[in-house]
């Protein structure tokens, strides 16, 4: 990740510069500069490009002189129209053209401090590349981005906007890490030993494993986890950032549904496409990164993140379609179908953080359903609540943060879908509302606490490169649930 100062408006000596500029705006400030010291190149190569600064419009001019060798600008729109999903926008539309400078200089100066940092953070946020597995990269190729100085009039209020970004950045980066993992390597026990990592955050990380679950009677995640190899994990990670007099008493709960591997089960899935379950941990990716967030930024609040991990194959100690289990709640449910693992696994996470947490409201996330990507698109995650209040906090952080999700219903009618014949439940209730009736299922496990589910099977990974994100895990619901935490439980 390449490090992001802010000092003074100065021109460089030499390299890229990036010039930030609104729409049909006269060049000002270190941009002005810039093109006087060039004697006009950048105002001449600007026009001979059409540059008119509409939002996301970018033009790079190569060598225009006084030792500049690129210089980059970034549309911004009507000045009226900035905002810091626009800002961060444009620091993502910069970070491909960047990336083979090892230095370069933001003429922020005409922008607010806030929106300076907040460029900063989509320049970050794009520049992530998972090249663990690269052995054979020619050097030349390598992103070579490894210091950007964004200049503003403001630099120390630009400073103190961009700190906890750069927490939040490095929890979205733990995230799209741990989620772009592949299943050989991140296997339950070793997704719950990264989870250790946190402890230098000041996370304080708790590992359960199959012998801890069966005392605590999780019959589902355990039916879900009997079929693989790889022994199953709970991951408790608390992080007690409330002022000593402020303690509320209890902590906020975000879960995560941490499926390392969905192969379906022995109703197993078809063999195409079927390299995307390595992400069918994404929900708890998201809260591993949002507990590293929260910490690397101090958050003022209890936070507990719980995840399930297991993985879901099919094998002679796989559970069958039929099979009944017990759940750590005492509810029985009857697995019509061992595709539909992530609520099991949630039911027995949930009970448990109710038991052992007593929490103020719990959150989870999970890629639950394909039936939410034929609703939603990728456009929006599936939101589900019991509190109107939470529902729409979480829609509103999400918003702000460009992580976009769409209330959807809930009610008694879907809930009739999963009555079982033989037990309390059913895990699957047909086609119709296929997401509805998989949150109904998880809403039995909440004993009527203020929650909210996340559906993000649509969102959690991307095929194509999105403004803040390049294509493959987009770390979705870590910068929305920091924003939550942040405007509404840290006063
Ligand atoms: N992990 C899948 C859901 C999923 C699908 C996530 C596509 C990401 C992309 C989940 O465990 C699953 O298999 N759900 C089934 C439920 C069905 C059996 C009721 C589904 O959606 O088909
Ligand atoms: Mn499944
Ligand atoms: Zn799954």
């Amino acid at each position: 990740m390449p490090d992001i100062a802010f000092v003074k408006p100065a021109l460089p000596r030499a390299g890229a510069m990036v010039l930030p500029l609104a729409e049909e705006a006269p060049l000002a400030g270190l941009a002005k500069q810039a093109d006087e010291a060039t004697g006009g190149a950048i105002s001449r190569g600007l026009e001979a490009a059409k540059f008119k600064g509409r939002k996301g419009q970018t033009t790079t001019l190569w060598a225009p002189g006084a030792g500049l060798t690129k210089v980059i600008a970034i549309g911004l729109g009507k000045p009226a129209d900035i905002a810091a999903t626009g800002a961060e926008a444009a620091g993502g539309a910069i970070a491909g053209p960047l990336a083979q400078e090892r230095e370069a200089v933001v003429a922020a100066d005409g922008l607010e401090p806030a929106f300076a940092a907040s460029l900063a953070m989509g320049v970050l946020l794009k520049s992530y590349r998972f090249d663990r597995y690269r052995t054979t990269e020619k050097e030349e190729d390598k992103p070579k981005l490894e210091r950007v100085a964004v200049a503003v009039s403001d630099a120390a209020k630009a400073k103190a906007a961009f700190a906890p970004m750069q927490a939040v950045a490095d929890g979205v980066f733990v995230t799209r890490d741990l989620v772009s993992e592949p299943a050989n390597v991140l296997t339950p026990a070793e997704c719950a030993e990264r989870c250790k990592a946190l402890t230098k955050l000041g996370v304080e990380v708790e590992i359960l494993g199959p012998k801890e679950m069966r005392k605590h009677g999780f019959g589902a995640l355990l039916g879900v986890a009997q079929g693989s190899a790889n022994e199953p994990r709970m991951v408790v990670m608390k992080w007690n950032g409330a002022p000593k007099g402020k303690k509320v008493g209890k902590p906020l709960a975000f879960i995560g549904k941490g499926v390392t591997f969905d192969t379906g089960g022995i109703s197993i899935k078809p063999a195409g496409g079927m390299e995307d379950m390595k992400w069918d941990m994404a929900g708890a990716g998201t809260v591993v990164g949002l507990m590293a967030a929260l910490a690397g930024r101090k958050a003022k609040a209890d936070v507990v993140g719980i995840i399930g991990l297991v993985e879901n194959m099919p094998s002679g100690t796989a559970q069958r379609p039929g099979d009944v289990v017990t759940t750590a709640s005492g509810q029985t449910v009857e697995v019509i179908n061992t595709d539909a693992e992530g609520r099991l696994v949630l039911a027995d996470v949930i009970h448990y953080c109710i038991e052992q947490h007593d929490p103020r409201f719990m959150v989870d996330l999970a890629t639950l359903t394909g039936a939410i990507i034929i609703a939603l698109g990728h456009e929006h995650a599936g939101l589900f609540s019991n509190d109107d209040t939470l529902a729409q906090r979480i829609e509103a952080a999400g918003k702000a943060v460009g992580e976009a999700a769409w209330r959807m219903p809930l009610g008694d009618a879907y809930d009739k879908q999963i009555k079982s014949d033989i037990a309390d439940m059913k895990n699957v209730g047909g086609r119709p509302g296929g997401s509805i009736t998989a949150a109904q299922f998880i809403q039995r496990f909440v004993q009527g606490k203020t929650w909210a589910h996340l559906d993000i099977a649509g969102t959690a990974w991307s095929t194509k490169d999105l403004p803040t994100a390049p294509k493959g895990a987009t770390a979705y619901g870590v910068r929305m649930l920091d924003r939550l935490v942040a405007e509404h439980y840290e006063g």
